[in-house]
């Protein structure tokens, strides 16, 4: 198939949740024709809402004028009937929940409706590829475009090709995402978790343990991930701020996929099943006000009770194991670590900072202590060589 980025004018965003609403978003602001579809009409007023309320603040901090912004609004449609949000559709950017049977039940029906031309992508944050893929007859032209949360404001957007996806796509992709202002990271492999959340997630049960094993306070710990890893916010706190239900949802999926990625802490479920999914509701691991952007109070002075080596161990040897497994590379993990979680300098020389023999040890000592999870992964034991 030979497609040229000129060929994409009209992006249809199916789901108007957290990540769909900012997908819309960012593509409008780029010029592009937006058809929002969700299956309800209050969903998509809500979506518009949140919409509205980026731009503006978006506009009070002089990033674009009260006309852009209204250009930007004009440019999006809402949808609640699937066939009419794919007329003229050049690519389908599908962001709805995180449930495999869900997401097959939609391609299978899209494969159907969509016009011959329409490629499709995935904003799943774990789910494969190539299995998604494969409930189409389109499988060549099926990729993953990897959105962070907000969407608005997270510069990286991880590109996934499933096994037979077409290098134009690739390309095109890669392009699209370089034209709505974002940094492009390619992940060579539609491996569990692709690049960020294998390095993000099992951070968060790792925090957990953490509170269980080493007696410190939540806001210890997501002081010392802020203060001494150079996070924006604390673990928790990030997780809070992405939600648990998300967090939940990748974690059983990527221990479904790969028992040696993640730790699982069960409280992460028992928060799940309670209904304390973040800032969202209300409550996950802190409590919020409303349901609005809010962040914790952490000072430097309770970053110094709390020493994140094994945090940090954790995230590094995954960092490896990516690299070992020829996923990614040092370089691209730094750039990804970066424009997808705030790093301040990449997961790398934030390690190097810390020394990786310290890291080593650290992670020896764990597999004495907790086990084999924490085995050093080949490409970390070749760092300190
Ligand atoms: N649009 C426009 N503005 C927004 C916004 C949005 N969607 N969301 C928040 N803002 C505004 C806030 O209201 C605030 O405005 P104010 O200055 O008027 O109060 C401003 O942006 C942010 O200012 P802050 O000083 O509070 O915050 P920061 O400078 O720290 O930046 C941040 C905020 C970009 C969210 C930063 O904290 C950050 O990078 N956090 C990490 C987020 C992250 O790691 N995301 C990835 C999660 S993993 C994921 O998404 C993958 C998935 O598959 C699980």
């Amino acid at each position: 198939m030979n497609m040229s980025l000129m060929n994409i004018k009209n992006i249809t965003v199916l789901g108007s949740g957290v990540m769909g609403h900012g997908i819309a978003q960012v593509s409008a602001m780029a010029g592009y024709n937006v058809a929002l579809r969700d299956i309800d009409q209050k969903f998509l007023d809500k979506a518009m809402g949140k919409i509205i309320w980026s731009l503006n603040k978006l506009v009070e901090k002089n990033k674009i004028t009260k006309q852009e912004s209204e250009k930007i609004i004009g440019r999006i449609k809402t949808y609640v009937d699937l066939r009419e949000s794919l007329n003229d559709s050049d690519l389908v950017i599908e962001a709805v929940p995180e449930d495999m049977n869900l997401k097959k039940k939609i391609y299978a029906e899209l494969d159907k409706l969509a016009p011959s031309n329409t490629v499709f992508a995935s904003n799943t944050s774990t789910l494969p590829i190539t299995e998604l893929s494969e409930v189409t007859t389109r499988s060549s032209t099926f990729i993953g475009i990897h959105f962070f949360n907000p969407p608005q404001l997270m510069p990286l957007v991880e590109v996934i090709p499933g096994a037979q996806t077409s290098n134009s796509l690739i390309d095109t992709t890669m392009r699209y995402v370089k034209s709505i202002g974002k940094e492009p990271v390619l992940c060579n492999k539609d491996v569990a978790g692709f690049i960020v959340n294998r390095i993000f997630i099992p951070l968060v049960h790792e925090a957990i343990w953490s509170l269980e094993r080493d007696h410190v306070k939540m806001t210890e710990i997501d002081a010392a991930v802020k203060f001494k890893l150079g996070f924006p916010m604390g673990i928790l706190e990030l997780a809070d701020y992405a939600g648990i239900d998300v967090i939940h949802k990748a974690t059983q999926e990527m221990y479904s996929r790969d028992k040696g990625v993640i730790n699982p802490h069960p409280i992460l479920a028992k928060l799940f099943k309670e209904g304390n999914y973040g800032q969202k509701s209300g409550r996950g691991f802190y409590e919020y006000e409303n349901s609005a952007y809010e962040r914790i109070s952490l000072t430097a002075e309770e970053a110094e009770r709390y020493n994140p080596l094994r945090l940090l161990g954790v995230a590094v040897n995954n960092a490896c194991w990516l690299i070992t497994n020829r996923v990614s590379n040092m370089e691209d993990i730094d750039r990804a670590t970066k424009f997808g979680l705030g790093l301040k300098v990449g997961l790398f020389p934030t390690a190097e900072k810390f020394g990786f023999v310290k890291i080593v040890d650290e992670l020896k000592r764990a597999v004495k202590i907790y086990g084999n999870f924490y085995e050093p992964d080949a490409t970390l034991l070749k760092l300190v060589q």
